[in-house]
């Protein structure tokens, strides 16, 4: 079977650190865009950064937006991933240097050198891929999936408000904007992450048994671990991961409902809400795949093989 083609949209930290070693550990990966998130734009296009010089893989690097497209954000996630978005460890410096190109161009770019080639994996803010659609709507025709890591479809959410996931509520209308654009896209969601945590004891052999990057990783992911279960959370939770997992493989799904999804804009309680609607009361075309269980087995072990962890 050939090798997965992906373009990653991302803002490292900590679950989209282990996205990118699996995304590399088992596709070709055409450029990491950016995107401010879950710490500011400095600190994810570093973390980008760390990453590629600990894969030693040529991967080019593209900086997006620092801001959301409307609003400034009510907050980050730093207290989840630490302030560097890397656990607050002291990496060193990175070497390698991201390109010029911005990440919105580089989108645009990359999806038509090659239209048709590229999975499209979504794991920040939609703001870079929101500028990218504004800048040319035919985008969409030119990508073959997108994978977005989104949204709290059953509204308990992981933010500050009450059913929002943070990707969403990060930046709201650069979601509409994606979700109103793509006929068709896979959605991994913020409960769909919590129903797959990997188990913490079986984690920890991964990384006792993995190479340099499961030592990396085992580094940086101690404080997002600690919040976790401070907040009682069970497991290690990888929303990321998990998004990447179903890029790079659609067949690990075992169970999906296709909905149409809104983005709520306003609302008093609600801004960021993912809104689906599973009794089809609104007649809008159902351009989400719901992601709601997938092969746990077949998700380790893309796992593992990214930390170098025997199968
Ligand atoms: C999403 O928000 C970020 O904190 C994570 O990296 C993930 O992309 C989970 O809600
Ligand atoms: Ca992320």
């Amino acid at each position: 079977m050939s090798r997965p083609q992906l373009l990653i949209d991302t803002d490292p930290g900590v679950d989209d650190a282990l996205a990118i070693l699996m995304a590399h550990a088992h596709a070709d990966v055409a450029g990491l865009s950016i995107a401010a998130g879950n710490v500011g734009l400095a600190h994810t296009l570093r973390n980008a950064r760390t990453l590629v010089d600990l894969l030693g893989v040529d991967t080019p690097v593209f900086a997006g937006c620092a801001t959301p497209l409307v609003r400034a954000p009510e907050e980050d996630a730093a207290f989840v991933h630490g302030r560097d978005g890397f656990g607050d460890v002291g990496l060193p410096e990175p070497t390698s240097a991201a390109t010029t190109e911005p990440a919105a161009l580089a989108l645009l770019r990359l999806t038509r050198e090659r239209p048709g080639e590229l999975t499209l994996v979504a794991l920040a803010p939609l703001t870079n891929l929101a500028l990218a659609l504004r800048l040319d709507p035919t985008l969409p025709a030119r990508v073959a999936r997108l994978v977005v890591m989104g949204g709290a479809v059953t509204g308990h959410g992981n933010t500050g408000r009450v059913s929002t996931e943070f990707n969403l509520g990060f930046d709201p209308e650069a979601a509409h904007v994606v979700f109103e654009a793509f006929p068709s896209f896979e959605l991994v969601d913020w409960e769909a992450s919590v129903r797959h945590a990997f188990d913490d004891a079986e984690f920890d052999r991964w990384l006792a048994a993995g190479d340099q990057r499961a030592d990396f990783f085992g580094q940086v992911m101690v404080a997002a671990r600690r919040y976790n279960a401070s907040r009682d959370r069970r497991g290690v939770i990888a929303a990321d991961a998990l998004a990447m997992a179903v890029a790079l493989d659609p067949g690990i799904v075992t169970r999906s409902e296709t909905r149409a999804v809104a983005v709520e804009l306003d609302g008093r309680l609600s801004r960021g809400v993912s809104v689906v609607d599973w009794a089809g009361r609104l007649g809008r075309h159902a351009q989400a795949k719901i992601v709601l269980e997938v092969d746990q087995a077949r998700f380790a072990a893309m796992a593992r093989r990214a930390l170098g962890a025997p199968i």
